[in-house]
């Protein structure tokens, strides 16, 4: 298929309205963050027997980059023209018998570096350990020495080329971690080209301050190398970070022989303080007491949850219980790229009620993978999700993890008009193709942004 990208909107998109019709199927993930059995109702509109050309078949109006409504096609139309929306002011998108959905939100990226490291995986199948080739000075630290030396020109080259691919899979949000600088003037130039490549668009860019990523290689030589660093980062470059006004997040990665629960949430702690909401890789490899801190500190989300302790599972369990859930971001790209055999417990999570999403973790050692639909099949095969519980977890759920669920991940009136049209009948045939090109087209507010010629 032809892929045609489209700067600035379509052409004829001189017209405030956008009308996607002629859809089998509309995911609406209409009613908010899912948790529990929620999880597996995605809220759909469906058109009677498959007919996308019949008069009920679902249609989304979008106005002025928000959504109206979504409804059967010809109830919809009068209902639009009689409310002061003149249907001659709608250009019209066809879904062609697709599905359309809420555009995926990716809530875990480490988009911005440069160099690759494709000579770990060979390392790995030969049975290296991950921590290990970081403590020999590989892993992260071989990619901070490639993004110290790139230019914030040759970052923002990368970041266009790998969000241009995520909308072709038909992600629209995407949050962006620094953490491959660990020095305050890197860190500072990866989120504010996070920030640039949002304000370009169309994708939607969220910065995440992730200095707490490693310890920084000219700190390591010393004894008391990780303290110094945590102290570095309290009272250097977190400061900086703030008045740099780019960063939405602070994360750290709380692990077993990286930074301790008790750094991590010195650390947090401090961050909150400025402004900045937590999130934390936690539990990655080994039970560390991760889940645990997200937990204690009402953290937006905890990320990874490959291994995370009974305590921990209990703690996350208690915080939706009480009304302050803490989003269980899963990563199962990571897990199936480092050939890990032990994944996160996700139907756990969601048994006791832990609102669960996933995200790439696009990252160049242990998930260089773009592909939110790619995620959701390894989601579905390994975690044992279902794929309307896989696409929650990219909608909805993914729009909670960043704080965003008023505003996008949803079809509902007054929502952020950010869809995508899929070239299968049902949602259920997202996660079924593997690495397939399902995207027909992408809308981001109310603006088609990519659109393949049909097949
Ligand atoms: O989420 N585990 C820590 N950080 C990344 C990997 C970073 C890297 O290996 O470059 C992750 O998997
Ligand atoms: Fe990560």
């Amino acid at each position: 298929m032809a892929l045609r990208l489209i700067q600035g909107g379509r052409a004829s998109d001189g017209l405030p309205g956008l009308l996607v019709e002629h859809a089998a199927e509309v995911v609406t993930m209409a009613g908010g963050m899912r948790t529990g059995a929620r999880m597996d109702d995605p809220a759909l509109l469906a058109a009677p027997g498959g007919d996308a050309g019949h008069e009920t078949a679902p249609a989304v109006a979008c106005w002025e980059g928000r959504i109206v409504a979504a409804g059967p096609h010809d109830e919809l139309l009068r209902a639009l023209d009689g409310s002061g929306y003149p249907i001659a002011r709608f250009a019209r998108l066809d879904a062609a018998g697709g599905t359309v959905t809420p555009g995926l939100i990716d809530p875990h990226t480490h988009l911005l570096f440069a160099g690759t490291r494709e000579a770990e995986l060979v390392l790995r199948q030969r049975g290296a350990d991950y921590l290990e080739i970081l403590q020999a000075g590989g892993g992260i630290l071989s990619t901070v020495a490639a993004t110290r030396a790139a230019s914030e020109e040759q970052l923002a080259d990368h970041g266009r080329r790998w969000l241009t691919e995520m909308l072709s899979h038909g992600t629209t949000t995407v949050e962006a971690k620094s953490g491959y600088g660990l020095d305050l003037p890197t860190e500072l130039r990866l989120l504010e080209v996070a920030h640039r490549l949002g304000k370009e668009g169309p994708v939607d860019v969220v910065p995440t301050w992730l200095g707490a990523h490693a310890v920084a290689p000219e700190f390591r030589a010393r004894p008391d190398g990780t303290e110094a660093y945590v102290r570095y980062l309290i009272e250097e470059q977190l400061p900086g970070v703030v008045a740099q006004g780019r960063a939405r997040f602070a994360d750290v990665f709380c692990e077993r022989g990286v930074f301790s629960p008790e750094q991590a949430r010195r650390i947090l702690a401090a961050a909150a303080r400025l402004g900045l909401p937590s999130r934390l890789h936690a539990d990655e490899l080994a039970p560390s007491g991760g889940a645990e801190l997200a937990a204690e500190l009402g953290a937006m989300s905890a990320d990874h949850l490959a291994a995370p302790s009974p305590a921990g599972i209990d703690a996350l369990a208690a915080a939706a219980g009480a009304g302050r859930p803490v989003v269980a971001v899963v990563l199962p790209a990571t897990t199936w790229f480092l050939m890990h055999e032990e994944v996160a417990p996700a139907r756990t999570f969601i048994d006791r009620g832990i609102p669960v999403a996933l995200a790439t973790d696009f990252n160049p050692g242990t998930s260089p993978t773009p592909s939110l639909p790619l995620v959701m099949t390894v989601a579905c095969l390994s975690l044992k999700l279902t794929p309307s519980e896989a696409l929650a977890a990219v909608t909805i759920n993914a729009a909670a993890a960043l704080g965003l669920a008023e505003d996008v991940g949803s079809i509902e009136g007054g929502r952020q008009a950010d869809l995508a049209v899929w070239a299968v009948p049902s949602h259920r045939q997202i996660p079924y193709w593997p690495a397939a090109d399902l995207v027909r087209a992408v809308v981001k507010r109310g603006k088609v942004v990519l659109e393949r010629a049909p097949a």
